[in-house]
């Protein structure tokens, strides 16, 4: 599976670099002099994550949520339940929900509503990569850091049955079966 041919570099680790850096500068800007919430989906989010907090400099909390609607099927079976829920009061909090990719939106939707009701001041959602083409529910996403072709990719926290998170670039899998 984990078979070097069938993996073709997509993005490398400075073209992320890249992407990451303009992100924070984005958010950065927007949220001078604020406090905010990142909301980290598990698993996949957790490399971007961890280099995106580190570029942050307005004051931050870091929570995370883990959401399941794949199982270990790589396409999206549309149901969306909770594993793991946050903790903190997110009353009156700017959040900002952090997605390593968004294919149908399903995920990112439920998650979204959800934290809605919460009451926070705000929620946006800050993802890596975007299929956009790929979209079935609509999600407001203000942080895009670039929008991708209709590839299963891996590497940079994205798995292929659960392996290749730990890959420093991305990769799209020339024959995912
Ligand atoms: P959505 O609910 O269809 O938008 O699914 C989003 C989730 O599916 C992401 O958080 C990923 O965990 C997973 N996913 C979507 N596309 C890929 C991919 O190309 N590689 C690995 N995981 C993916
Ligand atoms: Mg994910």
């Amino acid at each position: 599976m984990l078979d070097e041919k069938n993996f073709t570099k997509y993005l490398n680790r400075h073209e992320i670099d890249a992407v990451v850096q303009s992100l924070a500068n984005q958010i950065n800007r927007d949220y001078d002099g604020k406090e905010v919430v990142l909301i980290v989906v598990l698993k996949g989010a957790i490399v971007f994550a961890a280099d995106l907090a580190r570029h942050l400099k307005i004051n931050t909390e870091i929570e995370f949520v883990r959401l399941s609607s794949y199982g270990r099927a790589k396409t999206s079976s549309g149901t969306v339940t909770i594993l793991k829920d946050i903790h903190a009061d997110i009353r009156g909090k700017h959040l900002l929900i952090l997605e390593e990719i968004i294919d149908s939106g399903r995920t990112l939707k439920f998650l979204y509503e959800r934290l809605k009701g919460a009451g926070p001041a705000s929620v946006e959602i800050v993802t890596l990569l975007d299929k956009t083409s790929k979209r079935v529910v609509d999600v407001p996403v203000k942080y895009v850091g670039r929008t991708i072709d209709d590839q299963f990719l891996v590497g940079y926290g994205l798995d292929l049955e659960e392996h290749c998170r730990n890959l420093p670039d991305v990769y799209y899998l020339k024959y995912p079966n």
